[in-house]
């Protein structure tokens, strides 16, 4: 059974605005899934729908098996489904410390124990504790925005783009990162730009295009794939 099932999603930002027209994302329990596809397709669109940012016009979202759409945000991270979203992902005038804090706030008396755990699996986390978040470089920003999510315990993770803007170098640590994360069974649905490595630590990749999944299949078979090399890889 999957994890999340979003089914013929329709939902957009003001009243008449349809950006996805239908769009469906399952995910099982501790499956990877690369979300490709061209700018403009409706990827973070479709994030924000399941992390409970935007009302839908039509279509079901289950989690577990239950029925989420009228299900507030702050409910769903409760139930575990945690978004990092592209940007604004940390408070950059609080210190390393304290995003971290803000990231526990749903279980605050565990916050300080996960944050050492956190801190040891992180070393630049504990080495700029007390620094202020906007002091970090572009990964390290990055390795803070996903400690928070962690910090919440998901069972979902949502994330967009997390290789956007990164040095190609701090890009490859961080996926590796992510696969790590996975591998410890964090289920993960993922946005990216930078479509053969999302796709070479993945289970299964999704081509969203004009709002709806086109495609989706095995991740590796996916990166073969001459149409989809074609389209969004360069070749
Ligand atoms: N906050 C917003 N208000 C109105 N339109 C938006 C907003 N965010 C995105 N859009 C529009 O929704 C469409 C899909 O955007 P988005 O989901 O961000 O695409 P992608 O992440 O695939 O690049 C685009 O046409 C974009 O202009
Ligand atoms: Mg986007």
């Amino acid at each position: 059974m999957s994890l999340l099932a979003a089914a013929g999603v329709v939902c957009g930002y003001g009243a008449a605005d349809e950006i996805l027209h239908g769009a469906d994302l399952a995910v099982r329990p501790g499956e990877l899934v690369a979300i490709i596809g061209p700018n403009g397709a409706g990827k973070s669109t479709l994030l924000k729908a399941i992390a409970g940012m935007l009302r839908l016009k039509r279509g079901t979202i289950c989690f577990d098996g239950r029925p989420i759409e009228r299900t507030s945000a702050g409910e769903r991270a409760r139930m575990g489904i945690v978004f990092v979203p592209q940007e604004a992902n940390v408070f950059p005038t609080m210190t390393v410390s304290e995003n971290l804090e803000m990231g526990g706030f749903l279980e605050p008396r565990q916050a300080r124990q996960k944050i050492a755990v956190l801190s040891e699996r992180f070393p630049v986390l504990g080495e700029k504790r007390r620094a202020a978040a906007r002091t970090l470089s572009g990964g390290q920003r990055q390795v803070l925005a996903m400690a928070m999510a962690l910090m919440v315990g998901p069972r979902l993770l949502l994330l967009d783009e997390p290789s956007a803007g990164l040095a190609p170098l701090a890009a490859d640590k961080l996926f590796a990162t992510i696969g790590a994360i996975h591998r410890e069974g964090t289920a993960i649905a993922m946005v990216e730009q930078n479509a053969l490595s999302a796709l070479a630590i993945a289970d299964r990749g999704v081509v969203l295009v004009d709002g709806r999944a086109a495609r989706t299949g095995p991740a590796h078979a996916m990166a073969e794939d001459p149409e989809v090399r074609r389209l969004f890889l360069g070749g």
